[in-house]
Formats: C-alpha cells, sequence, structure tokens
C-alpha cells in the first residue's frame, strides 16, 4: 500500500510532530445541526477560495468550494419537504454538476452528466429541485471530473432532519476529508496519477474534519452529554477505521438509513469514500479529560485526527442514560430475496490483477491499450465504462425484487455505489450480514462476494461505481437502467 510518508508531499507525520503541542480547545462542534428551521443558501457557487487545511505553522491552501468554504454549507432539510438550489458553476475553464449521493431523487435531479443532464458550463447554472423522502445524513459533490474536482475541496453534507429526532444534547456533522499537499500546503495536482489509478486511489497526506486540521481543533464536550454525530467519508480514496478511545460510541444510522443500535465492533468505524455512519456517543469521561480519536485502517499506519477535550464544568448529569431509541424507518420497499431475479456483477482489473481484455465504447482492448491510449484499468462485467455512450450494465423491470452478487475478482477493495436506490447487504462471502444493513455504498473487500437485495422502483438510469473516484475514473463504472 503506497502512503505518502515524506517524498514531494508533506507526510501525515510529519504534520503530526509539527502540531504536537494541541492549541487550547476550539469546537470542532460546527458546523451543527440543530436550531430553527434551516436557511438554505439559494445558490451554491462552485469557484476557487483560500482555506487554512494544514497545521498552523503552514500557509493557507488553494482549493475549490461551493460558497468559499470546504467543505460547503450544510444543507438542511425536513424529510418530505423540497429542496430547492441552484449551482452556478464559477470553476475555471471545467464544467461540473452536483449530485446528491444517497437521496433517492427523480432522475432528471441526479447530476450525471451526459446521462440525466447536460454539463454545467463556466458561468452557466443548472436548477435542482426534488423532494427528500428519506430523513438522514447525506452529502453533495460533483460528478463530473469527480476524482479532481471533489479532490479540491467540492463536497458537503446535506441532512434530512426527522420529524422526530431522537432525543440528544447535540447534534454534530464531520465531513472527513484526504488533501495530497506539497511541502508548501498547496494540492499536488497529480490528480489522474497512472499508480494510483491502478492501485488504491490518491491518498492523501493531510486528513481535516469540517475542513480544519483536527487536532488543532479538539471537540471540546461536557462530561454527561449525549451527542449524535453525523460523520460523511469525503475522500476520494481514504478509508477511515475510527476508534473512539475508552468510549463506547452506538451505531444508529449506517448511509442515512436507520439500522438497530449497536455498539461499534473491535475494527472501530469502518468509513469507506461516499459512505456515512450516524453514531450516538454518551461522553462519560470525566471533566478536564483529553481522548484521541485514532485511525487505524490500513496496517502499520495508526494516526489521531481528533481529539476529545472534556471541559472542566461539572457533569451535565448524573447516573446513567437510557437506551440509545432506534431511528424510526424510513418508507423503503423491502425486497424478498426468495422471489427475486438474481444477476452478477464482476468487478476486475488493477495492478496485479487478471483482467487481460475489457470492452471500451464498443471495442475490446487488451488491457496495454486501455491503459495507455484512455487510462482506464477497471471494468465491471468485461466493460469499462466511460460517463456516456455505454450500454447497459443491467436493465431491471421497475418494481421487481432483485438480488445482485457483487463479485470481487481483484486484489484491491472496492466501495460500490448505486443512485437512485438503496439496497440491503445481505452476505458476505455467503454468511450473513448482521443487521441486514441498508446502504447505498458497500465497501467489497479483496476477492470477496458480496449480495445485496433491492426492489427497482425508482425509474431511470443510474450509475453504479466504485467511489475510489480513479477506480470510477478508470473503468470501474456502468449504468444500471430501471425501466
Ligand atoms: Cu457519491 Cu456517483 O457518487
Ligand atoms: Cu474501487
Amino acid at each position: 500500500m503506497k502512503r505518502e510518508e515524506g517524498g514531494g508531499a508533506a507526510g501525515r507525520r510529519d504534520f503530526l510532530k509539527a502540531s504536537a503541542s494541541l492549541a487550547l480547545a476550539g469546537f470542532l462542534g460546527a458546523p451543527r445541526v440543530a436550531g430553527a428551521a434551516s436557511a438554505n443558501p439559494a445558490v451554491l457557487e462552485a469557484a476557487p477560495a483560500a482555506q487554512q487545511l494544514a497545521p498552523a505553522q503552514y500557509p493557507a491552501t488553494a482549493v475549490w468550494a461551493y460558497n468559499g468554504v470546504t467543505p460547503g454549507p450544510v444543507l438542511r432539510v425536513r424529510q418530505g419537504e423540497r429542496l430547492r438550489i441552484a449551482l452556478a458553476n464559477g470553476l475555471p475553464g471545467q464544467d461540473t454538476t452536483i449530485h446528491w449521493h444517497g437521496i433517492r431523487v427523480p432522475n432528471a435531479m441526479d447530476g450525471v452528466p451526459h446521462v440525466t443532464q447536460p454539463p454545467v458550463r463556466p458561468g452557466e447554472r443548472f436548477a435542482y429541485e426534488f423532494t427528500v423522502p428519506d430523513a438522514g445524513t447525506y452529502w453533495y459533490h460533483p460528478h463530473l471530473a469527480s476524482y479532481e474536482q471533489v479532490a479540491r475541496g467540492l463536497h458537503g453534507a446535506l441532512i434530512v432532519e426527522e420529524e422526530r429526532p431522537i432525543e440528544v444534547d447535540r447534534d454534530l456533522v464531520w465531513v472527513l476529508a484526504d488533501w495530497r499537499m506539497t511541502r508548501h500546503a498547496a494540492i499536488q495536482e497529480d490528480f489522474n496519477d497512472l499508480h494510483d489509478l491502478t492501485h488504491a486511489g490518491r491518498l492523501g497526506s493531510v486528513v481535516t474534519i469540517n475542513g480544519r486540521y483536527a487536532r488543532e481543533h479538539p471537540l471540546a464536550v461536557r462530561a454527561g452529554e449525549r451527542v449524535r454525530l453525523r460523520l460523511v467519508n469525503a475522500a476520494v480514496a481514504r478509508i477511515f477505521g475510527l476508534r473512539f478511545a475508552a468510549h463506547r460510541p452506538v451505531v444508529v444510522a449506517l448511509d442515512g438509513q436507520p439500522v438497530a443500535p449497536h455498539p461499534l465492533g473491535e475494527r472501530g468505524l469502518v468509513l469507506a469514500p461516499g459512505m456515512r455512519a450516524d453514531l450516538v456517543i454518551d461522553f462519560d469521561g470525566k471533566p478536564g479529560e483529553r481522548h484521541a480519536i485514532e485511525d487505524a485502517y490500513y496496517p502499520g499506519d495508526r494516526a489521531a485526527v481528533a481529539e476529545i477535550a472534556y471541559a472542566d464544568d461539572l457533569p451535565r448529569r448524573a447516573g446513567e442514560r437510557g437506551a440509545v431509541p432506534r431511528l424510526p424507518d424510513n418508507p423503503l420497499a423491502e425486497p424478498d430475496p426468495a422471489r427475486a431475479e438474481r444477476h452478477e456483477l464482476a468487478l476486475q482489473g488493477g495492478a496485479m490483477g487478471a483482467l487481460r481484455e475489457a470492452r471500451v465504447r464498443g471495442e475490446v482492448l487488451p488491457i496495454q491499450r486501455m491503459l495507455r491510449e484512455h487510462h482506464l484499468a477497471w471494468a465491471i462485467n468485461g466493460v469499462a465504462g466511460k460517463a456516456r455512450g455505454d450500454a447497459p450494465l443491467l436493465e431491471l423491470r421497475h418494481g421487481r425484487h432483485y438480488v445482485l452478487t457483487l463479485r470481487n475478482e481483484t486484489g484491491w477493495e472496492h466501495p460500490m455505489h448505486l443512485h437512485g436506490h438503496v439496497f440491503r447487504v445481505l452476505t458476505r462471502n455467503r454468511a450473513p450480514v448482521p443487521h441486514r444493513p441498508w446502504r447505498d455504498t458497500v465497501l467489497v473487500g479483496r476477492h470477496e462476494t458480496v449480495e445485496i437485495a433491492l426492489v427497482a422502483d425508482n425509474p431511470g438510469d443510474w450509475m453504479f461505481h466504485c467511489h475510489t473516484l480513479l477506480h470510477q475514473e478508470g473503468g470501474m463504472m456502468g449504468v444500471i437502467r430501471v425501466g
């Protein structure tokens, strides 16, 4: 596994050492969710901006941002209400769109260039408007050159509030991002690097939470408070494995969808690109304590990504709190595996893989030509996907039940994301998955087989792709047609 440790890039460890002395307690809590009815901006303008992402001794970083900040503004809407927002493209010379990741939108609002809408050119606008059927934690990002545009900072959280949320003292959003920086804290502009493309994607050197170097801005908590923490992994490649020392977070939702409340397991919270999780954390430490939140996903690379700092105040309350209640279910159609039609989707390619050739725009090309002429290294069912012009991978009938078997034939992990629907994760290597969670993105391990089930109840052409954004760009994408 390639990790940016020194070399041309400022290494993650260097930054950590450099900031060993923590600044006084900041409030990583912002942006918050609670409060008065939302005032969403009418326009999201994608444009260049500058922001302090690296530790304080480094300069600010030139980024691309929505309305001047990365992550973009937290959008909030109540379940069942309409979201109306215009995208204005202020980018220097690149088209863009917005995709509303995880929201079951009508197809025309899905933000996929050439498939659901024309690209939005510099200086142009596009009005998005749709009803949000499901409560939960979602996010938005471009779907055009997203391996570059998301990496430059275009991403933000979208929160759909339940009519009756579970009771907590605070409701917080953490958008995680991973930046590959030079020694001068500039974004390294090797977005389509061939090594990244054929391996684990573009891993960075600096992790931020809500666009700040988190270790300099600890999460200030008060002993005795109960917090709902909504995590969004907006990184283009990094998978997080978060461990909350001395705390026992309870998982209440995955990818926005409620799940039976259960404590985090041994491996901590595994959050691959595109995924979200809602945790309820009881801060039952003592006033004045400090604890690290560590990312230990990749073997041999453990790093603290955030810090919890207890205020010196007396505990907010004495004694135990009750069990964490279950969130109300969203109105999803329950798939019945017994009467489902079955299809297989084989994930193929990558370095050291067995893929010899694949279909590129109708023509079968050997892997060398795919790489050299098209920068493609991945395929699904023998097709290296481009954003337009390919026949659908699958054609599903509106209203029918399906079980899809995702068979990973590669030596790499892939967070596979389906637009327009959510699915239940049934099995991994034939073993039943606890809670059979609803998801829109499922991490498929090396040479692993995962079964998912869904009702194809949203008509349209929907993207199905890896959310390691260079894998997507490199061919691991296709369209699933529901008609
Ligand atoms: Cu979050 Cu097709 O993507
Ligand atoms: Cu992938």
